[in-house]
């Protein structure tokens, strides 16, 4: 190791970059909370900050090249470089091939042990180097510091971990078996969301719906229990959730899309691909037909939500006509939004060493394909939607002169003209729509 990549002494500034899903981006504002309470600063730039912490996603291809890309171009133009930690999924999966390639990380830290970050910094600074991928959780969150400050959307972690073990994916290897935080604790932190300017809480887990726990008075409830709970503070306007498995969505929280006004009309519920062959090699316990009748369940009781999805193209041994089979369900479900993938073989899962792996070209053949479709399906829901009128979160501001930009209940990013501050409601009537955002005319009446 040269000399001069050694940090001098504890670090003043830092920063955190994160990369992958919203739980990652939970953890990332947590870490940086951490960080600040050792009386760190942030900043943004990562190459200026004495520490950089890559909180890392090990999802798909590639992920562990991209941290070792990231961690050499942190590498300042003196030939110095900041004190290295890395974070999140590719720390979990990977941390002592990193610790033995990367002599400039200092720090490797899983996502069930970074309430140690602060000590484990401090060992580095003083010239050592740190590993912990200890599972499971719990302890992490009690560690925490309290929260203070929030923008007006807020992340709530309330679950962690996956049980499901679809074939394809490294989920239940990073982030261990599924565990549901206690429903006091959430209802803490929820508040000092609230009291610190959140005006909207997105629940998250890698399978929210799962969530359970006592409630206070020892009740065993789900997760429409504890939206119900969250749903009495007067300040808080809205809730959502993600990401939810078919399978765990219980009679009660459909039954919750109809009754809890402050619950958002929208769900992501990933259903992958549209053949029952594929989602059977898959292991995702659910049939497309199961999915639909779930989705009519849920459309009976809020028949204005926005569903949203995930698919994988090219899953091993998947044929063309099967794939069809998926652009036909997206055809048929009129999803408002959808992230898509082509399959990437992950180390250590079932999938990976399946059979008929489907050739890049036309892997890529079938995405554009599907991503034409889900394009189609986004525009026709936005225009669908002209005419509405709705509430929307301000955000941040737009580019031009006046416009500020924000989500409407079903999602969508809708921009208008006016003298607002972030955090606002503002109503609105949607007036035009493209396939990734909508404009809006501000109202002068309320709506509703
Ligand atoms: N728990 C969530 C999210 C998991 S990861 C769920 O079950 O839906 C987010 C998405 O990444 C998945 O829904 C899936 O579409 C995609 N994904 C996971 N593993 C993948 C792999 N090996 N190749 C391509 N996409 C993958
Ligand atoms: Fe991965 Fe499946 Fe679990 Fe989602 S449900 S995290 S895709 S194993
Ligand atoms: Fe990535 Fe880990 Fe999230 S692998 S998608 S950061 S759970």
């Amino acid at each position: 190791m040269p000399a001069s990549s050694a940090p001098k002494s504890f670090p003043k500034t830092f920063s955190v970059k994160s990369f992958g899903c919203q739980m990652n981006v939970y953890d990332g504002e947590r870490m940086a909370e951490l960080l600040g309470a050792q009386g760190m600063t942030a900043v943004s730039g990562g190459e200026d900050a004495d520490l950089v912490v890559l909180n890392t996603c090990h999802i798909r291809e590639r992920a562990t090249e991209k941290v070792y890309s990231d961690i050499g171009r942190l590498r300042r133009e003196d030939g110095t470089a900041p004190l290295i930690a890395v974070a999140g999924c590719v720390a979990q999966a990977e941390g002592e091939e990193i610790m033995a390639r990367a002599p400039s990380v200092k720090v490797v830290v899983g996502p069930q042990s970074y309430h140690h970050l602060p000590d484990m910094v401090a060992r580095a600074a003083a010239g050592g180097r740190a590993t912990e991928t200890d599972m499971p959780a719990q302890a992490k969150f009690a560690a925490l510091p309290k929260r203070r400050k929030s923008g007006p959307s807020a992340f709530l972690t309330v679950q962690e971990g996956c049980d499901k073990f679809c074939t394809y994916c490294v989920v239940p290897y990073t982030r261990g078996a599924e565990i549901s935080r206690p429903f006091n604790d959430l209802v803490e932190e929820a508040r000092l969301l609230v009291a610190g300017g959140a005006r909207e809480i997105t629940l998250l887990g890698q399978n929210v719906n799962a969530w359970t726990s006592e409630d206070d008075k020892g009740r065993t409830i789900g997760l429409d229990g504890l939206i119900r709970a969250l749903a009495a503070d007067p300040d808080l306007s809205r809730i959502r959730y993600t990401t939810s498995h078919p399978n765990d969505m219980t009679e009660g929280l459909i039954a919750a899309h109809g009754e809890i006004d402050k619950l958002m009309p929208f769900l992501h519920l990933p259903v992958q691909a549209g053949s029952d062959r594929v989602l059977a090699a898959m292991n995702r316990s659910h049939t497309v037909s199961s999915y639909l009748s779930l989705l009519d369940r849920i459309r009976a009781v809020r028949p204005d939500i926005a569903i949203s999805g995930d698919f994988i193209v090219g899953f091993p041994g998947e044929t063309p006509s099967e794939f069809n089979e998926t652009v036909k369900l997206v055809e048929a479900v009129g999803y408002a939004q959808a992230f898509s993938f082509k399959y990437s073989p992950r180390p250590g899962t079932p999938a990976a060493t399946m059979a008929d792996h489907v050739p890049a070209v036309e892997m890529d053949e079938r995405l554009q394909r599907l991503q034409a479709a889900l394009q189609r399906s986004s525009l026709a829901f936005n225009q669908a939607s002209i005419g509405r009128r709705c509430t929307v979160l301000v955000e941040r501001r737009g580019k031009l002169p006046g416009q500020w930009l924000g989500k409407s209940p079903w999602l969508q990013s809708v921009h208008f003209i006016g003298d607002f501050a972030i955090g606002d409601l503002v109503d609105v009537e949607l007036i035009e729509a493209g396939p990734n955002s909508l404009s809006g005319r501000v109202l002068q009446t309320p709506v509703e």
